[in-house]
């Protein structure tokens, strides 16, 4: 689609909000054949990936822990600064426990890389991780998600989550923002 969506002329539509819903679907299945029936301990990368866990932990069922990682490595910009700093530490020790790191979109791959060396030393059971978007452009890490739900082209990404200046998150499907 290229019609402006939601009457903001900046921005059109990219994935659908059915598409998004579908493909959740499927990753939750695909996590749960892997890991079984047992607890999932997912964790949300925030704030990003809010929307996306409140659909894909409802989509996984069976028993699943939801914790909670405050991550910044953005800043408001359209670019990344490189830097990533975690600003709310989990609640609860995730030791051998199966873990599952949720993110919204992997751009430069720091910040998934460096999260999956911080969880690794809580000595979890295992750990996977799960992406909606992957934008692999401007990667500058060799760090892929488990589990990607859509590869998208570079173009800056906002809704269903993601942010441009803190707007735009609510947004119910993915639409590329340009000025
Ligand atoms: C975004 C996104 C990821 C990260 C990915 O977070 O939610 O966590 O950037 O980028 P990278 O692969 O280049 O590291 P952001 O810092 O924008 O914060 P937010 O989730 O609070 O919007």
């Amino acid at each position: 689609m290229t019609e402006p969506a939601h009457g903001d002329t900046h921005i059109r539509m990219l994935i659908s909000q059915e598409r998004i819903a579908q493909r959740t679907e499927e990753l939750a299945r695909e996590v749960r054949e892997g890991l079984g029936d047992g607890p999932i301990t997912c964790i949300g990368v925030l704030k990003g990936s809010f929307i996306f866990m409140a659909d894909f932990v409802r989509a996984l069922g069976g028993p699943v822990r939801c914790e909670f990682l405050g991550v910044s490595s953005y800043h408001g910009g359209t670019r990344s600064t490189g830097v990533v700093r975690i600003t709310e530490d989990l609640r609860h020790p995730i030791e051998g426990q199966h873990c599952l790191l949720i993110e919204d979109i992997v751009d430069t791959g720091l910040t998934l890389d460096y999260l999956t060396h911080f969880l690794a030393q809580r000595k979890p059971a295992s750990i996977q991780t799960v992406a909606l978007l992957d934008k692999p452009a401007h990667r500058e890490v060799e760090i892929c998600a488990s589990h990607v739900g859509f590869t998208i082209p570079d173009e800056f990404v906002v809704g269903y989550g993601l942010d441009l200046g803190e707007l735009y998150r609510n947004l119910p499907f993915i639409g590329v923002y340009s000025p």
